[in-house]
C-alpha cells in the first residue's frame, strides 16, 4: 500500500485578519514562536517526514518575504564564519531549502483553503501530498505529519489530523460524521465544514494537517463555494468518501492555534519552555506572575 510522498503544500494566502495590524506586511506564517517562525516549524517537521519539495500558495506580496528567509545569505554566513559563530551558522542552515526544493505558485484572491490548494495543483495533481497549514503549530515527538505518513503507509487515500474541540466551538472546523473508531484511527462517512454545535455530528474536528489523494482535484476543479461563501477543502475530501479510503488520526502531540491570539501566546510559553537556554528565566517570570 506505501507510496511515498514527498511533496507538501504550505496555504499562506490567507489575509491573518485576526493579527492586523501584525500581518498587514508580513505574512502571519512569519511570526515568531520562540526563535523561528511558524513557517520553518512547519519545513522541519515536512522533513522529518520525509517530505522533498516545498510549495509555497502565496501572493505578490508575501512570496519575496518567504523566499528570502529560506534562501542563502552569503553577507550573513560570511560574517558569522569569520566571527566564529558556529553555532549561529548550523541555525542559518537549518533554515535555508535549495533552489530546487522550494516552488511558489500565487492564489490571486483568497477564495478558501480548497482554492489555496487548487492553486498548487500542477505540482501536486499526479500523487498524494500533504498540506500543512502552519497556524497550526503542533509539539509532537514524532512529528504530526510522520504520524500520519505512518498510517497512509497502511491505508493509502486521505489521512487527517484530528482531535475533539469544546461542543461550543465545531463552528470554527470540519467536524467528521464518525462511523467507526479504531485505536487512533476513525473512519467517517462525512465532513461538515463550520456546523453549529447543534448540527454538528460529532466534536472531532480536523486541524491543519492532512495527506490527499489527487481525486481531490476532481472535486476541486468544479469550484464550488460551500461555508461562508469560500471553496473548502473538507467538500473536496467529503466528495471523495467511497472513492479513496478516508481516515482520521487522532495524533499524539499538543497543537496551538497560532491563528488566534490565545494559542500563539500559549505556544511562545509552550516552546520558549522548550528552549534549553531561557527555560529557567521563563519558568521563574511565570511564577511570580501566576
Ligand atoms: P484561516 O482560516 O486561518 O484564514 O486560514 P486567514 O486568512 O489565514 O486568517 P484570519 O482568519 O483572517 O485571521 C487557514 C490557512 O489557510 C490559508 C491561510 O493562509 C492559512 O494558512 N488560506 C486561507 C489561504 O491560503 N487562502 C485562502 O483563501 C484562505
Amino acid at each position: 500500500m506505501s507510496t511515498s510522498i514527498t511533496k507538501v503544500v504550505f496555504p499562506i494566502a490567507g489575509l491573518g485578519t485576526r493579527f492586523l495590524p501584525a500581518t498587514k506586511a508580513i505574512p502571519k506564517e512569519m511570526l515568531p514562536v520562540a526563535d523561528r517562525p511558524l513557517i520553518q516549524y512547519a519545513v522541519q517537521e515536512a522533513l522529518e517526514a520525509g517530505i522533498e519539495e516545498f510549495i509555497f500558495v502565496t501572493n505578490p506580496t508575501n512570496h519575496p518575504i518567504l523566499e528570502s528567509h529560506f534562501s542563502a545569505n552569503a553577507d550573513l554566513e560570511a560574517t558569522l564564519a569569520e566571527r566564529g559563530k558556529t553555532a549561529e551558522l548550523k541555525i542559518v542552515a537549518e533554515a535555508t531549502l535549495g533552489d530546487d526544493q522550494i516552488k511558489f505558485c500565487y492564489q490571486d484572491e483568497p477564495l478558501g483553503l480548497g482554492h489555496a490548494v487548487w492553486c498548487a495543483k500542477e505540482y501536486v495533481a499526479d500523487g498524494p501530498f500533504a498540506v500543512i497549514l502552519p497556524d497550526d503549530l503542533i509539539q509532537a515527538k514524532p512529528g504530526c505529519l510522520k504520524q500520519m505518513m505512518d498510517v497512509h503507509a497502511q491505508r493509502g487515500g486521505n489521512v487527517v489530523a484530528v482531535e475533539n474541540v469544546a461542543p461550543n466551538l465545531t463552528n470554527r472546523y470540519g467536524i467528521l460524521d464518525v462511523t467507526k473508531e479504531d485505536g487512533p484511527l476513525v473512519e467517517a462517512k462525512g465532513l461538515v465544514e463550520k456546523p453549529q454545535p447543534e448540527d454538528a455530528p460529532s466534536t472531532l474536528s480536523i486541524i491543519g494537517r492532512y495527506i490527499l489523494d489527487g481525486q481531490v482535484f476532481a472535486h476541486l476543479d468544479k469550484g464550488l463555494t460551500g461555508a461562508g461563501g469560500e471553496i473548502q477543502l473538507t467538500d473536496a475530501i467529503s466528495a471523495t468518501i467511497g472513492e479513496v479510503p478516508f481516515h482520521g488520526l487522532r495524533f499524539e502531540g499538543t497543537r496551538y492555534d497560532c491563528g488566534s491570539m490565545y494559542g500563539f501566546v500559549e505556544a511562545n510559553v509552550a516552546f520558549g519552555l522548550e528552549r534549553s537556554s531561557q527555560s529557567q528565566e521563563m519558568r521563574e517570570y511565570l511564577k511570580r506572575h501566576l
